[in-house]
């Protein structure tokens, strides 16, 4: 089968890997016809984490059931799905309670938790850019579509990660209706917080970042696109919420946070949200920050660390929710909302592409050029 393999920093190639199989009894395969790149692959196509060279991205997976292992009971053959980022057991501790962004059984390292298909750190699960997908525990793992499966599979896509993913920023965030909301970040991930925080009723949805084609995506939706590159993005807030800052903030950038003019600093927006959000206000994280950046700009950043403003977030009385989101606990309910026409994930998409047009669509996306806002794959589309 063809995907798209890592070969080093900024480099990724399609090429023939053996193809994806069933191993175990309760595993699926499933053959992808809708795979996305996402701000996640970005940190590791620059070579800013161990992935793996010779391992392919893709963890935001839809497709249509080819095969089943015999102890699938759910799933049939035929069935359209779309696969949760988080590769889950369904029967540890954390799975147990709902936290299956912290699998104890899916991640092989004893010490640590949480899984991913083509992911660093994640365990050995083998990515979605590829013909085929390997789902283990498939009857736990494959969220079942309806018959307009194949013609809103831009929708649906978005149920694998971006959507629960905003949701869960929100959710973390405490957005009530009525709230007014900062987002710090207006990639996917950022405008799928913006969508769901209108979803749950806030009055004003703030999105700070500083490209214009994204900010007017924000827009789009009803947002109130911020551009940090022109104002103060927290004076801006607070100017918007009569000097008391937002109710609630999420953070969707991650440890690349930096200036428009390129300079890296990885407490940026988390500090920037600290000022943005008023007393006794709640932030989520859903950015990605990791425990080592050897390729950081600053000392602090290489080992992981923020120099956070805790002394002003511990004043204000303020609450952080961070890590992996918990996909499945939300996909069913956003499944439902695309189902009945009330919400519509896919307004981020700019590209639809065949497998082959990956490496430059990695291109592209990762110099954030203008337009190139989300891009969707489509094996066994032309080319
Ligand atoms: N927690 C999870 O489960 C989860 C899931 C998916 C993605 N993520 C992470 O979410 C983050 C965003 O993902 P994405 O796909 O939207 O990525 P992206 O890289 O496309 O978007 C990030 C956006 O942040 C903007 N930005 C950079 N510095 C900024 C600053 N100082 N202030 C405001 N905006 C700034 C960039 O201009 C860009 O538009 C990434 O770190 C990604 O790894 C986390
Ligand atoms: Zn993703
Ligand atoms: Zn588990």
């Amino acid at each position: 089968m063809k995907a798209v393999v890592y070969e080093g920093p900024r480099d990724v190639v399609v090429k023939d890997v053996p193809d994806a199989g069933i191993e175990r009894p309760t595993d699926a395969l499933i053959r992808i016809t809708t795979t996305n790149i996402c701000g996640s692959d970005l940190h590791m196509y620059e070579g800013r984490t161990d992935f793996e060279t010779g391992r392919w991205f893709g963890h935001e997976n839809l497709g249509e059931v080819i095969e089943v292992g015999a102890g699938v009971d759910k799933l049939k053959v035929g069935d359209w799905v779309v696969v949760p980022f988080n590769v889950a057991c369904g029967h540890c501790k954390n799975c147990e309670r709902g936290l299956t962004n912290y699998c104890l059984t899916a991640q092989p390292e004893p010490a640590w938790a949480g899984a991913a298909y083509g992911f660093a750190d994640m365990g050995p699960w083998a990515g979605g850019q590829a013909e085929l997908l390997r789902v283990p525990w498939a009857d736990f793992n494959c969220l079942r579509l309806g018959e307009d499966a194949e013609e809103r599979a831009n929708d649906y896509v978005m149920l694998a990660d971006i959507f629960p993913t905003g949701y869960h920023a929100t959710e973390m965030a405490g957005v009530k209706p009525g709230d007014q909301t900062v987002i710090y970040g207006a990639g996917p991930v950022g405008l799928m917080a913006a969508l769901s925080a209108t979803i749950r009723g806030a009055s004003k949805v703030m999105v700070v970042d500083r490209h214009p084609d994204r900010l007017a995506l924000a827009e789009s939706i009803g947002a109130i696109a911020i551009d940090d590159s022109a104002v103060d993005p927290v004076e801006a807030v607070l100017e918007q919420t009569m000097g008391l800052g937002a109710d609630n903030g999420c953070e969707c950038v991650g440890y690349q946070a930096h200036e428009p003019d390129g300079e890296e600093e990885a407490n940026l927006t988390m500090n920037r949200l600290v000022g943005s959000v008023r007393f006794t206000g709640t932030i989520g994280c859903v950015g990605v920050f990791v425990p080592q950046d050897p390729g950081a700009a600053d000392d602090l950043a290489k080992q992981g660390k923020l120099a956070f403003d805790f002394g002003m977030f511990w004043f204000k009385g303020q609450k952080l929710g961070s890590g992996q989101a918990p996909v499945k606990r939300y996909n069913r309910q956003l499944r439902d909302l695309i189902a009945a026409g009330k919400a519509s994930p896919s307004f981020v998409v700019s590209h639809e592409l065949p497998l082959d047009e990956a490496p430059d669509a990695y291109r592209h996306f990762d110099a954030r050029d203008d337009g190139w806002t989300k891009v969707v794959l489509k094996p066994g589309a032309g080319a």
